[in-house]
């Protein structure tokens, strides 16, 4: 069988993560790889053991050998390299969020349509199996009418004012930062689990440290140097350290949630707690095998992912016998299974997030800005 050749742009964190997990699928190859400049992308391609390698990636998306591209850059370059990859053909499984503006989301979205391409905003959480499993329990109707939701994405790297990322300025990240960065992933997750939309938002964004300390080039690569003054410019930030939402959902259910890039001792604490007029039930990624069940008349429960004991279709989104963690990693092959598995062959179904959820995403991260901005309750139409 023919493998489906696939392009990697960017070569940090996800550029990695993506690799990895698209390897493990076996009927895909990751054909090439581009980077901000040829020396950085031929480094990664040698390190991972990619064939191809190029600093211009434009170049790469007009090659007809590829057939699909991941796009792992800063966010605002998603939109001209999804762009550009749609224009060729591509098929594009893009980060998120997917755009810097709703208007671009919408103009990628219909430009995937017309195209015909099979696209994808990788909202990965979403695939942990008993975070399946607590989809499978709503749309069953074991939790009842959904009443109200909760939770936080917290994490602490970004506590110091000296701690220093792209995502920090809004030229590479967009306006919202913590919002945009997790905060994008909490809203679709729990839209995507009640299959309830977020129809109003009340938000606060909130920067603490309003100039943080970046590091002058040069003192970037004196690896293990402590920094003094002198190694530092100041630079005036306006994206956000942490924000709060309070949320309505449908016509009835009410809910809110925190963003925080500065909570000590949270690293990637995504939780989520939904209650409905039977039971509730309660997520934390930094424990993903686990999943609390909250009940008002029997004692609580705690499950622990195994595929035999999953209801509905979970049990499809795991792929080790219980007893066996499926982590962050696992989440991104679940979700390119699927991507791949509708570029060959265009009756699967589409059960990963496309462009319209990008879209989504990015009217709901503009409506928390603009009613951070008025300070009052925003409607979305979604
Ligand atoms: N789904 C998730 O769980 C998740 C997690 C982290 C990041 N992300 C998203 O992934 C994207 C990348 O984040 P990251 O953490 O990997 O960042 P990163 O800084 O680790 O990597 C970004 C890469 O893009 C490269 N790049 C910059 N300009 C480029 C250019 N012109 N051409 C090609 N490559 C270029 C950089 O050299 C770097 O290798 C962001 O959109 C982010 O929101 C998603």
């Amino acid at each position: 069988m023919q493998k489906i050749r696939t392009a990697m742009l960017g070569t940090g964190f996800m550029g990695i993560v993506h690799t990895d997990a698209i390897r493990r699928l076996g009927n895909v190859e990751v054909a090439a790889v581009a980077g901000s400049s040829d020396s950085k992308a031929k480094a990664f391609a040698d390190q991972l053991y990619i064939d191809r390698s190029t600093g211009d990636w434009e170049s790469l998306l007009k090659d007809p050998s590829i057939d699909a591209v991941h796009i792992c850059t800063p966010n605002a370059l998603h939109a001209p390299m999804a762009k550009i990859a749609i224009a060729n053909g591509k098929h594009v499984l893009c980060e998120k969020p997917l755009t810097m503006t709703s208007g671009e989301a919408k103009e990628l979205l219909d430009a995937a349509e017309a195209r015909g391409i099979v696209h994808a905003t990788n909202h990965n959480l979403r695939y942990y199996p008993v975070v399946q499993h607590v989809r499978q329990m709503v749309a069953s109707g074991e939790l009842g009418e959904i009443l109200a939701v909760q939770g936080t994405y917290s994490q602490d790297w970004l506590l110091y004012d000296t701690d220093y990322n792209w995502r920090i300025e809004a030229e590479h990240n967009g306006k919202l930062r913590a919002m945009g960065d997790i905060g994008s992933h909490w809203m679709d997750m729990i839209q995507h689990l009640t299959a309830l939309p977020i129809t109003s938002v009340c938000g606060e964004l909130t920067t603490f440290h309003k100039t943080r300390k970046k590091p002058k080039g040069s003192v970037q690569t004196f690896s293990g140097k402590t920094l003094s003054p002198d190694d530092y410019e100041a630079i005036p930030i306006d994206t956000d350290d942490f924000g709060a939402v309070l949320l309505h959902l449908g016509d009835r259910a009410r809910g809110s949630f925190t963003v925080s890039q500065i909570s000590a001792g949270n690293k990637n604490s995504f939780r989520f707690e939904i209650y409905g007029t039977k039971s509730g039930i309660s997520w934390n990624q930094e424990r993903p095998d686990e999943l609390w069940i909250g009940h008002r008349n029997s004692p609580n429960q705690v499950i622990v992912k195994d595929p035999s004991l999953l209801i509905g279709g979970a049990a499809g989104f795991a792929d080790l016998p219980g007893g066996h963690s499926e982590g962050y990693d696992d989440s991104h092959k679940q979700l390119f299974k699927r991507f791949y598995g509708r570029i060959a062959n265009r009756s699967n179904p589409i059960d990963y997030p496309t462009f319209a959820d990008g879209l989504r995403g990015m009217l709901l991260l503009e409506a928390v800005a603009e009613s951070s901005a008025k300070r009052g309750w925003v409607d979305v139409n979604l």
